[in-house]
């Protein structure tokens, strides 16, 4: 029943941010329009865990991807939410346990993470506010 608000109107685009979720992390990032663009080019079908960038955010507000910051191999927190750290070989997050890579839209890609980092029940209660849980 615990829920987050988190202000995202400082967070530019081709920005991330961090926040702590249930005592998890979860990524926020404003993609640009290349990230968008590299995310919608992929062929869906050919992915481990098939999803699109629009089933994986909000209608209006497709540039905001909301993810756990919790790598689905074995837990570890990714890189790649802050300024100049690894975001991997698809420009995404990157999981330095074990090597697993993440695209644009956080979809798994390439190491042994069996599906895409998870995308949190939340909310936007504005433009520039979400709440999450
Ligand atoms: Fe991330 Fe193993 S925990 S690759």
């Amino acid at each position: 029943e615990s829920t987050t608000e988190l202000d995202i109107s400082s967070l530019d685009v081709g920005q991330s941010i961090k926040a702590v979720f249930r005592k998890q992390p979860i990524f926020v990032r404003r993609l640009t329009p290349a990230e968008i663009e590299a995310a919608n080019a992929v062929n869906t079908s050919s992915l481990r865990d098939p999803q699109t960038l629009e089933e994986r955010t909000k209608p209006g507000h497709e540039s905001v991807l909301v993810v756990m910051g919790v790598c689905t191999h074995l837990g570890c927190v990714p890189l790649g939410a802050q300024e100049g750290e690894n975001k991997g070989e698809f420009g995404g997050y990157f999981c330095p346990c074990h090597g697993s890579h993440y695209d644009t839209a956080a979809r798994i890609r390439k190491g042994p993470a069996p599906s895409n980092l998870v995308v949190p029940d939340y909310e936007f209660t504005s433009d520039t506010t979400l709440v999450i849980g």
